[in-house]
């Protein structure tokens, strides 16, 4: 295929190196003169493993050359990847600036070139950015068409510096962001000797992929330094600990916990965080990552109550009152602060838990319940029925597969904010859904 590559970075090379190399055509343009001459001349603008060899065999095999021509560049080629950098702003923010000139200038070439032309965004850059920003500038320089005249994808780079030509040819997969009803054939057909699965996606979910990707690495990052200074003011080893704690895949190093959703809760999390909190200051070891996970925790729980209450007041039913699914455990349960919040500002509240009977409730469930709700016994619920009754919103945390149908069955009318992601809730008819994140 013939390749235009915009931005001759970092990702720009590695890209432009490694998909000459793959026997595709390809023309880096860049806005830096110095970087073109130094591809033309068969050298790599970075330092990277084998790139320099690479880059000197794609140009001299005439896989490979340069441009500051945009308007050339386009004409010569079928797809463009922009690869330009998107850095912090002052204020946090991502400068889309270089993003949004190279749009301009492609949208400008492709009103001269005509139709049939692909643009993949191979830059980081955040959700919305297809739809509200690089769609509608491609159409309004082109006077072009999305669909028809030009084709948008997003492509977001997984490679990591120092192993990034090893990365492009084993990445962990190949995402593509693209309009609905679009297979993305185009760009499947540009990796098609690169063994990784390849998902096609919604652009959002696209663009927010790769944003969650970086945001997780950092975050495994912060926990597992911040982690390994209290352990080893401890006397502990570590790094021993950490590898015996990546060794369970089942609960560690696996999806589990990684499906948005409502707050935690529970008798382990909240007390074991607090407990590690405690070594870390007893040994005045800095730890302010790890402090913000109990506050973070209370402010999805803030969240929900802001969506409960958002609507005006009204009766509300809550379906779901322990910790989680299958136990009588209040301990720490989100639910019951949630519960709190509304009975404290006045909601006339009715709860249902199949699991949850006060008169079963003993040790420190009860002396947790007494001291959190010591009014339960009268809010409680017998029967979804019952719960509903009047109830203008109905706050589905968890409810037992028993009860699913009932609850299902009584829905219609009624505003449903679903904190568990029930299955087939949304479905109900008749009612006004509302999911936590999602
Ligand atoms: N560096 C990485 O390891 C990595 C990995 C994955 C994703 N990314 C993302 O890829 C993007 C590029 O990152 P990078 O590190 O390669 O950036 P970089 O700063 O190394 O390279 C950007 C290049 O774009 C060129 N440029 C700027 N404006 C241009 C224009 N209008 N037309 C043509 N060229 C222009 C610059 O001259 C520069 O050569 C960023 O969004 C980054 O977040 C980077």
């Amino acid at each position: 295929m013939r390749i235009s590559i915009f931005g001759v970075g970092y990702v720009g090379a590695v890209s432009s190196a490694c998909l000459a190399s793959l026997g595709h055509a390809v023309v880096a343009v860049d806005v830096s003169a110095d970087k073109v001459a130094m591809v033309n001349a068969g050298r790599s603008p970075i330092v990277e493993e084998s790139i320099d060899e690479l880059i000197a065999e794609a140009v001299a095999g005439g896989r490979l050359r340069a441009t500051t021509d945009v308007a050339e560049a386009i004409a010569a080629t079928e797809v463009s990847f922009i690869s330009v950098g998107t850095p912090s702003a002052a204020d946090g923010s991502v400068s889309m600036a270089a993003v949004h000139a190279v749009l301009v200038a492609i949208g400008q070439a492709l009103a001269t070139k005509g139709a049939g032309h692909a643009v993949v965004m191979r830059s980081t850059v955040p959700p919305g950015t297809a739809e509200d920003l690089a769609i509608p500038t491609l159409e309004r320089e082109s006077g072009l068409n999305h669909g028809i005249g030009f084709r948008y994808y997003s492509n977001p780079e997984f490679l990591r510096e120092g192993s990034s030509v090893k990365d492009f040819h084993a990445p962990p997969f190949t995402l593509i962001g693209a309009a609905d009803g679009d297979d993305a054939a185009v760009v499947r057909d540009i990796y098609a000797s690169v063994t990784a699965a390849v998902h096609v996606a919604p652009y959002r979910v696209s663009e927010s992929t790769k944003y969650l990707s970086n945001v997780f690495h950092a975050v495994k990052l912060a926990f597992a330094n911040e982690a390994g200074a209290i352990l080893s003011a401890h006397g502990v080893d570590a790094r021993a600990a950490f590898r015996l704690f990546c060794e369970d895949r089942v609960l560690n190093i696996s999806t589990a916990y990684l499906r948005p959703g409502f707050a935690f809760g529970g008798s382990c999390l909240p007390k074991d965080i607090r407990s590690f909190l405690s070594l870390a200051a007893e040994k005045d070891v800095p730890a302010p990552f790890l402090r913000q996970v109990l506050p973070g925790n209370q402010a999805i729980i803030d969240r929900a109550f802001e969506m409960a209450t958002a609507h005006g007041r009204q009766k509300v039913a809550l379906f779901g009152l322990a910790f989680k699914a299958g136990t009588d455990d209040l301990r720490e349960s989100p639910f019951v602060m949630l519960a709190e919040r509304l009975i404290g500002r006045g909601y006339d509240l009715r709860i249902h838990d199949r699991h949850v009977q006060t008169a079963r409730l003993t040790g420190s469930n009860r002396a947790f319940i007494e001291r959190e709700i010591p009014h339960l016994e009268r809010l409680l619920a017998g029967d979804v029925a019952t719960a509903l009754d009047g109830a203008g919103l109905a706050i589905i945390g968890h409810v037992a597969a028993e009860d699913r149908g009932a609850l299902f069955a009584a829905l219609a009318g009624k505003r449903v904010l679903d904190l568990g992601g029930i299955p087939g809730l949304a479905a109900v008819p008749g009612i006004t859904y509302e999911g936590f994140c999602w």
